[in-house]
């Protein structure tokens, strides 16, 4: 499908500034070892905020093929918003990616559709590519079944995205986050399927081709190659095991 997969792993509020430079930098071995392709895949690591610049000099001076992005941005560019981060600011820190409406910030932070909107509009603004994060919950899963809930969640957050542009859409189930309990590949892919379908719908069918969508909850070694046998998986976005070297530079092997 021409699509290269991405495997993103997102630190959360875990790796102080010492562990993630040491890590990076064994991560990059590790791949090296492994001789992984990145013509094949690419492997990106989300920091947080206060580690992004030295994640960033530490992969522009060697020359690392690694991608890194930011776990969240504020929907403003400027102006009187304390302890916000811009899209601006991420983009000169060479950010490639920024995660948005991860489950996390929906539940803990009150981030609402209109929100993940706002926010997604803010990442495209600035040449950043949003992350765009949805799933349902266990209780929506049995009311409304598998993807009603993540496929109303993206029709909102891309509805004022330009025809085209250039996204990535990241299924996580939130009974997944976290649980062990991963979804099964079937059911990632029925709605993985759903959400390119409204990627088609709302920014056309061309974006819809190169969109890469991904599955994350649960994400490990041991079940990583199930998940990207689907047509309609693209990567995942790991969090618990993006924190372990080998496990996630198997991940990026797909094995
Ligand atoms: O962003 C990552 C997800 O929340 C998945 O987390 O791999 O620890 O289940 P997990």
């Amino acid at each position: 499908n021409g699509r290269v997969p991405l495997i993103a792993g997102n630190w959360k509020l875990n790796l102080d500034h010492l562990q993630s430079i040491a890590f990076v930098q064994k991560l990059a071995w590790s791949l090296k070892d492994a001789r992984l392709d990145f013509n094949d895949v690419e492997v990106a690591v989300f920091p947080p905020y206060t580690d992004l610049r030295s994640v960033q000099t530490l992969i522009s001076a060697d020359k690392l093929s690694l991608k890194f992005g930011a776990q969240d941005l504020s929907e403003h560019d400027s102006g009187a918003y304390t302890g916000e981060i811009s899209g601006q600011f991420l983009r000169a820190l060479d950010c490639s990616y920024v995660i948005i409406g991860h489950s996390e910030r929906r539940t803990l932070h009150n981030e609402t559709d209109a929100v993940v909107a706002a926010k997604t509009a803010a990442a495209l603004r600035h040449g950043l590519v949003p992350v765009i994060c949805v799933g349902e919950t266990a209780e929506d899963l049995e009311t409304h079944g598998p993807s009603a809930v993540p496929v109303s969640q993206l029709k909102v957050a891309l509805a004022t995205v330009p025809q085209g542009a250039d996204i990535v859409v990241a299924y996580e189930p939130v009974w997944a986050i976290g649980s062990g309990q991963a979804a099964t590949p079937e059911q990632a892919e029925q709605v993985c399927a759903a959400l390119r379908a409204v990627v088609a719908e709302k920014i056309g069918q061309d974006a819809a081709d190169k969109t890469r969508v991904l599955y994350g909850g649960s994400v490990k070694s041991g079940n990583i190659a199930g998940f990207m046998r689907q047509p309609n998986v693209d990567g995942a976005l790991v969090g618990g095991a993006s924190l372990d070297i080998t496990e996630f530079s198997n991940i990026a092997r797909f094995q």
